[in-house]
């Protein structure tokens, strides 16, 4: 019997899985449907505070995807790699309205899932107003969140452009919360890490690592950006590995849980994110793009893998990758042992490699392709790019 519950801050996630905070979570009834989806918990579309309430109104459309579509087999297959661009700042509630349907989630939702609000302030006033007013509903648990991608693009100092203030904001809010928090980071900046330790050292009970990127697309006809005029949060599966980069230097410097997810799309991701540490995984395109149900999917894959493997828990995955990361500098540099050869009789011919080969070691002759070793650096790009998978790696 596989157990994927996890507690923070004395709170029970019955599952890993979030619903992140995004359009999904825009109100009570997307919060229950995502619970019901078979997520453990959901985080609410962030309330601003008043001094960015412009982000309460959103540009229409909001949303723009990039290599989605097009993916052969769309759309019973989706590809592993696109981007969402998207402008939807915030929820579009007032304060009041906000608590009221923070209360009204929780009571659809009961103890089946952990509902968490999430509040974003660009002021010292507003962060207490909001966590005074938080206190008083049914929120299982908050969320702090210093991670929009945009605001300062809006004029409003908060998140990417108010990381300086990280560990101030915290401090007083923790003065006043009167629930567990976690505070949401963005990635935009030099060094996410030294972010999430200042979230510890302010007293945070978990950290989310992290929020988006901010982007734009230029249209070379109109030389215009595309959708919205403006950059905007930028994102999609591709976003995996600076991610789990992120979240596996993170682990190894705090003591507080991790809540990841950046590009998570599968399955295997919330394991991979597991395994470089993480306690909680969010997801926010993969749910907007395969519904909601799609954490039930996920739950029931993840329980399968792991019964197969024989792991009991979630604590017997978290972070048994970590060690098998090493440092840039102690990957093993030049071997001598090692040379590349190709499989004439899976060759086509086809010329692929030719233009990939840097080292002028490939010649396409009748028979197939061969490699000329005096050349070949066994740089490994001919194998990579080859349609048949032809080129091969030997040990001399
Ligand atoms: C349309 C959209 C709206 C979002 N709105 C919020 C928000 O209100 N508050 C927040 O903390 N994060 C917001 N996010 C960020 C997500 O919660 C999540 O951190 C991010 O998308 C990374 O996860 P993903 O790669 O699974 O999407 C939003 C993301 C998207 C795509
Ligand atoms: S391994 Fe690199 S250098 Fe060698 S043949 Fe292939 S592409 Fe060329
Ligand atoms: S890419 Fe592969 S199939 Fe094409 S010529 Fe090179 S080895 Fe042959």
């Amino acid at each position: 019997m596989v157990d994927l519950s996890v507690t923070i801050g004395g709170v029970r996630f019955k599952n890993p899985i979030v619903v992140g905070s995004a359009t999904p979570t825009m109100n009570a009834l997307g919060m229950k449907k995502g619970i019901e989806g078979g997520a453990g918990s959901v985080i609410a579309k962030s309330l601003f505070g008043d001094s960015g309430k412009l982000g309460r109104q959103f540009p229409r459309p909001r949303f723009k995807l990039f290599d989605y579509r097009e993916y052969p087999g769309y759309p019973d297959k989706l590809p592993h790699s696109f981007t969402l661009r998207s402008l939807e700042e915030c929820s579009s509630f007032d304060y009041e309205t906000y608590m009221k349907d923070i209360n009204k989630a929780k009571e659809l939702v009961g103890d089946s899932g952990v509902i968490i609000a999430s509040l974003s302030a660009a002021t010292m006033d507003e962060w207490i107003t909001m966590c005074r007013m938080v206190n008083e509903t049914k929120a299982d648990f908050v969320e702090l969140n210093n991670s929009c991608p945009f605001a300062a693009d809006m004029g409003v100092k908060m998140g990417a452009g108010a990381v300086d203030l990280t560990a101030q904001f915290i401090k007083a809010c923790k003065e006043v919360l009167t629930k567990p928090f976690s505070v949401k980071i963005t990635p935009q900046t030099n060094d996410p890490v030294s972010v999430a330790k200042q979230v510890e050292q302010a007293g945070a009970y978990a950290v989310n690592m992290s929020a988006r990127l901010a982007g734009i697309m230029i249209d070379i006809e109109t030389a215009s950006p595309i959708a919205f005029g403006s950059q905007a949060g930028y994102g999609g599966p591709y976003l995996i590995g600076y991610g789990l980069k992120m979240v596996s230097q993170a682990a190894k410097e705090l003591k507080i849980p991790i809540i990841a997810g950046l590009g998570v799309w599968d399955w295997q991701d919330i394991i991979r994110y597991t395994m470089v540490g993480a306690t909680l995984v969010q997801s926010g395109v993969g749910i907007m793009l395969q519904g909601y149900n799609v954490s039930k999917k996920w739950q029931d894959q993840m329980t399968a893998w792991m019964e197969a493997k024989g792991y009991g828990s979630l604590d017997e995955i978290r972070g048994i990758a970590l060690k098998n990361i090493v440092k840039t500098a102690d990957v093993p540099r030049k071997p001598t042992n090692v040379g590349m050869a190709i499989d004439v009789a899976k060759c086509t011919r086809c010329g692929v490699c030719l233009k990939s080969c840097f080292y002028d070691a490939i010649t396409l002759t009748k028979a197939g392709a061969i490699i000329n070793t005096k050349k070949c650096d066994v740089c490994g790009m001919c194998a990579e790019v080859c349609p048949t998978y032809a080129p091969y790696m030997v040990k001399r």
